[in-house]
């Protein structure tokens, strides 16, 4: 059996992540939405809606929120969940700022 370790990944300098927004990284097959709310928060999630696969990175922010670009469900960027009335959620990501870099647990 083959042991899945956590490793941290260099997602390039904070100046590349716009405020109030989001940008996709690509880790192998793995694809994710950063989001950058203020200058020194920064969140990681699937690139991946939990309704039927819509690509949160296209989405609008909204405070702590996107809105699927898709049917417009609100998912949380902080814990992925889905503002009910909807359900759902989506694998969220540890994000944390290095000597100017975003590095991502994955
Ligand atoms: S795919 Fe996201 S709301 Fe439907």
């Amino acid at each position: 059996m083959q042991e899945l370790i956590n490793k941290q990944v260099d997602a390039g300098h904070v100046s590349s992540f716009p405020v109030k927004m989001s940008k996709e990284v690509v880790v192998g097959s793995l694809k994710l939405a950063v989001f950058r709310l203020e200058e020194d928060e920064f969140y990681t999630i699937k690139n991946e809606c939990p309704h039927k696969k819509g690509p949160l990175v296209e989405g609008i922010v909204s405070g702590e929120h996107v809105f699927c670009p898709l049917h417009n469900w609100k998912i949380s960027v902080k814990d992925g969940q889905a503002a009910a009335p909807d359900e759902g959620c989506v694998e969220t990501y540890e994000t944390e700022i290095k000597n100017d870099h975003v590095f991502i647990t994955v």
